[in-house]
């Protein structure tokens, strides 16, 4: 345990490629792992900050399916638009490359070759559902049915969202492949597994020697642990046509399980962006890995694939894993389906130039200990009353009062008072007290001690008054300006983990290099005479008509929905066919035994109409009345479920299934013609 550490590998989570990046990824783990590599740099520590995207799996194979696109032109596109992002974010990987690459598949391969050979995996033929119409084996994510706990009809074949029971496939009642909407039927196929019991002992030996984790993290390995019926075999393989070929003999058509291949790819980037030295960075006692993930990723990091290494042997096991809890947003969790999210490349494209803001709400709010709320107006209340009235003014007050006294010149220091030596003592601390939170993944208070920084700044001009004493004391205000000038340039330094863009417009309006961590340990961060200009502010104002834009944008569905394809031309005579009128429900029941039909009584203005509605998951019967509406009125009668439906109500519908009424207008009366 005492070995000291020669080099550090910084992975964080490998993003799937079937979507862009969100806030929720960025406050899980791109951001803190990204502060922890700038501060190992800045200690001057031999690090490599790997990650890349995750290119395989069921989920990509689902977006290619919902969009009509092949897997590799949907893992091509949002590999660029995640990889711009992160870095115009600031995230500073030193790789960021991708599972499909060839280096990974051929590290991968030789992975599982090796258990294989070893004799490690077991090789099982289990019986897994199977979508006649797609002509593939579902994975478990891809089948819904009704709950056997809870009864909720949207359950998946791996979990029940709704209440929260982990579940198989088989468990479902009535399931249905999410690919063509059909009866699965169960299927024989072989797979590959890797047992696990036999390892439980030395896994658990592993998590107890790092008690020190995160309790959420620590808790969640041993409660894994410690599940009644010991450590079962899981199973390496696929039946998918995208992803990497399992290497051996007769497994034709299947792949590499994701959470197989996936964490390997830590090793591939390793060995891209090192060569033959890679080993140095997975193999020696004295390299501290540390993994940065969400908490939906802690099984796979702390259990599985450590099993899998040490099943493997040679390599060095994880010595962290700081785990966030999920970031909320305006109290809503984030869905990616729902479009409950802020993206990453649309906050760059509002907020240009203001990477920082959401850095540092990021970091204030991060989820690190329980989950946590992002709301839009505590995004503007951080920025308006911390970033710009404690931090950007304090940094504004001296820059400009230096150049207005001096000339931008810095003064020489006169006689220091008690209260100037305790500032300067206070401030060459600091390195070392941020040091001490961000050494145990403390990032919130690792930032909070940096903007203490700006506090006690701000505290010693207005105890100080320089603006005062410049009439009657010009010596002391030397002094005087020559403390404040070094509070700034700590915080020039101390910014920059957090905030590297500011920190990098700071140091260069204070004259200043990067400086190491140690330097920074010092009472002289920038010495009499440095010339310092003042070019413009740092942080400004976030107006409310921002913030309520971003609210608005919120609820309004994103311009990245899957249009349905456009049917065939008609003619005119074609669509004249059509008797469309504005109509009001008066009256709206459930019909019996059908949970989506609704009946609904329609007032025409010159008739009442019985309409049955597909309609019922979305509204809810009391609400209805009053509802205005637009009406097909010459559709031949039909019966639903032995009700009379005399016309059609138009709705629009989103790509996701979701319903809304049509606009009809207020101030027409009911039987109004719509053409
Ligand atoms: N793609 C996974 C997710 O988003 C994370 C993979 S992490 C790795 O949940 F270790 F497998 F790479
Ligand atoms: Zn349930």
């Amino acid at each position: 345990m005492s070995t000291d550490i020669s080099r550090y590998t910084i992975t964080a989570a490998l993003p799937y490629a079937n979507g862009p990046v969100h806030i929720g990824h960025l406050a899980g783990c791109y951001l803190p792992s990204d502060i922890y590599a700038r501060y190992l740099r800045k200690n001057e520590k031999e690090l490599i900050f790997v990650c890349g995207t995750d290119e395989h799996g069921a989920a990509i194979n689902m977006k290619a399916k919902s969009e009509g696109a092949q897997p590799r032109e949907i893992v091509d596109r949002y590999h660029e638009v995640i990889r711009g992002s992160l870095e115009d974010i600031g995230i500073s990987f030193d790789i960021f490359s991708r599972t499909s690459k060839e280096v990974h598949h051929k590290t991968a391969q030789d992975f599982f070759k090796k258990l294989y050979d070893k004799g490690s995996l077991e090789e099982k033929v289990t019986k897994q559902y199977f979508d006649e119409e797609a002509a593939q084996f579902i994975a478990d994510r891809f089948i819904v049915g009704e709950c056997p706990n809870c009864h909720f009809n949207e359950a998946y074949g791996d979990q029940c969202e709704n209440c929260g029971t982990s579940l198989s496939p088989t468990d479902l009642i009535e399931p249905k492949s999410r690919l063509s909407g059909a009866a699965p039927v169960l299927k024989e196929t072989k797979h590959w597994f890797l047992p696990l019991d036999h390892l439980s002992g030395k896994i658990k030996d592993y998590i107890q020697a790092h008690e020190n984790w995160r309790p959420n993290v620590y808790g969640q390995c041993m409660s894994w642990l410690d599940a009644g019926d010991g450590l079962q075999a899981r199973s390496m393989t696929r039946d998918l046509d995208w992803g990497i070929p399992v290497p051996v003999e007769g497994a034709d058509g299947k792949v590499l399980y994701v959470w197989f291949d996936a964490p390997i790819g830590y090793i591939s980037a390793t060995k891209e962006l090192k060569g033959e030295a890679w080993t140095d960075w997975w193999t020696k006692e004295d390299t501290k890995l540390v993994h940065f993930i969400g908490k939906d990723n802690i099984v796979f990091h702390c259990i599985i694939f450590p099993a899998m290494l040490m099943e493997h042997g040679g390599f060095h096991l994880a010595d962290e894993v700081p785990a966030n809890e999920f970031l909320n947003l305006e109290g809503r969790k984030i869905s990616t389906s729902r479009n409950w999210a802020v993206w990453l490349h649309e906050y760059l494209e509002d907020f240009p130039d203001q990477q920082d803001v959401l850095r540092y709400v990021l970091t204030a709010t991060a989820p690190e200990s329980k989950d946590n709320d992002f709301t839009w107006s505590d995004f503007q209340t951080r920025n308006n009353s911390e970033l710009v009235a404690i931090l950007g003014n304090f940094v504004n007050r001296v820059v400009v009062l230096m150049q207005k006294y001096y000339g931008g010149a810095l003064p020489k220091p006169n006689e220091l008072s008690p209260a100037d030596e305790s500032v300067l003592a206070e401030v060459a601390e600091a390195p070392a007290n941020i040091a001490d939170s961000i050494e145990k993944y403390r990032f919130r208070e690792a930032l909070s001690r940096m903007m203490n920084i700006a506090r006690l700044g701000n505290k010693y001009l207005a105890d100080e008054e320089p603006w005062k004493l410049i009439k009657t004391d010009p010596q002391r205000t030397e002094t005087v300006m020559y403390v404040a000038a070094q509070v700034c340039a700590q915080l020039a330094q101390m910014m920059e983990p957090f905030m590297p863009f500011s920190a990098a417009k700071l140091q260069a309006s204070l004259g200043m290099n990067k400086l190491s961590w140690s330097e920074c340990q010092n009472k002289e961060l920038i010495g009499p005479g440095s010339q310092i200009s003042a070019d413009g502010h740092l942080f400004s104002k976030i107006e409310d008509a921002m913030i309520e834009r971003q609210m608005e944008k919120l609820k309004t569905p994103s311009e990245s929905v899957n249009y349905s394809p456009l049917k065939d031309e008609i003619q005119f005579e074609d669509f004249e066919k059509l008797d469309l009128r504005v109509g009001t429900i008066v009256k709206a029941e459930k019909v019996k035994k059908a949970d989506k039909l609704l009946h609904l009584e329609v007032d025409l203005g010159f008739e009442t109409r019985s309409i049955v509605s597909g309609i019922a998951a979305f509204f809810d019967t009391e609400e209805l009345a009053g509802q205005r509406v637009s009406v097909v009125v010459n559709l031949a009668p039909r019966k639903l479920r032995g009700v009379v439906s005399q016309g059609m109500i138009l709705m629009a519908e989103d790509s996701e299934g979701k319903l809304k009424f049509t606009a009809a207008p207020e101030d027409m009366p009911n039987g109004a013609v719509i053409r």
